[in-house]
């Protein structure tokens, strides 16, 4: 059987107490890591480390471990959920490192999403924006009609489709370098914008989620595209020219 061997790593930790803290890069030594472990089962070895030597862990997010939740949202190296595309953070394995290496991990970094600890980003902002518009009503009486009853075509079927896979993780926002968050809310948008069901609220819902989005304190948008090429879920910039055609739309009605 052949046997892997495992890496020696140095890591430069972005550690902050709280959000008033200033925050700083530690450097930690992990050796004998799995390249078949994932990133985050990395993280996991040096926080059992920190603990096992009396210190204190770093805090960092995740739930799922399946690139579905959104809720991992590390800076590794300079790059929103690392070097490979089209995946999350928790998604990402060690094999992907050279042993020897030194990894750079920080948190998002954007006016609108305060450090809580460490890695941990506060990212309420992106709920706010989906309360202000980011559903449809729906009477639940039991007269609904039943939603695939509605014919709609495969076209826009998929675009919504596709629009609805954003997981809301931030990394459109941390790698922009205004903090811009219209990918992610023209997503949201868009999801709705192709469907009848989306159809009633439409002009309410445009105006108060970019509303809620510019209230929140991101930047705007100068269309250099980094959001979507580090978007782990490849979310396409044209989500960002449907929102301003439903947002100009709806200036009109
Ligand atoms: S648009 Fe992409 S990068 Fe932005 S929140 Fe959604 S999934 Fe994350
Ligand atoms: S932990 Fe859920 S997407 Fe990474």
């Amino acid at each position: 059987m052949a046997v892997t061997e495992g890496l020696n790593l140095t890591l430069k930790v972005w550690r902050q107490k709280n959000s008033q803290d200033k925050g700083k890069m530690e450097t930690y030594q992990v050796s004998n890591v799995s390249p078949d472990s994932s990133f985050l089962e990395m993280m996991d070895i040096l926080n059992e480390q920190l603990v096992n030597e009396g210190g204190e862990p770093v805090a960092f997010d995740h739930d799922c471990r399946e690139g579905i939740c959104g809720m991992c949202s590390l800076f590794i190296n300079g790059e929103a959920h690392g070097p490979s595309d089209q995946i999350t953070t928790c998604q990402l394995h060690m094999r992907e490192f050279k042993d020897g290496e030194t990894i750079y991990i920080e948190p998002w970094r954007a006016k609108a999403f305060p450090v809580i600890k460490d890695l941990m980003v506060d990212r309420s902002a992106f709920d706010r924006i989906m309360a202000s518009g980011g559903f449809i009503s729906v009477n639940t009486s039991g007269n609904t009609q039943d939603a695939n009853a509605i014919p709609i075509n495969k076209h826009d079927a998929d675009e919504a489709f596709d629009a609805a896979t954003c997981i809301g993780c931030g990394a459109c926002v941390a790698s922009c370098k205004n903090a811009s968050a219209m990918l992610f809310v023209s997503a949201k948008v868009s999801q709705f914008a192709l469907l009848p069901q989306g159809q009633v609220e439409a002009k309410q819902r445009v105006e108060n989620m970019v509303a809620q989005m510019d209230e929140e304190g991101f930047g705007a948008c100068t269309n250099t595209g980094a959001c979507s090429a580090e978007c782990p879920k490849g979310i396409s910039l044209e989500n960002i020219a449907r929102m301003n055609r439903e947002f100009i739309k709806s200036s009109f009605s």
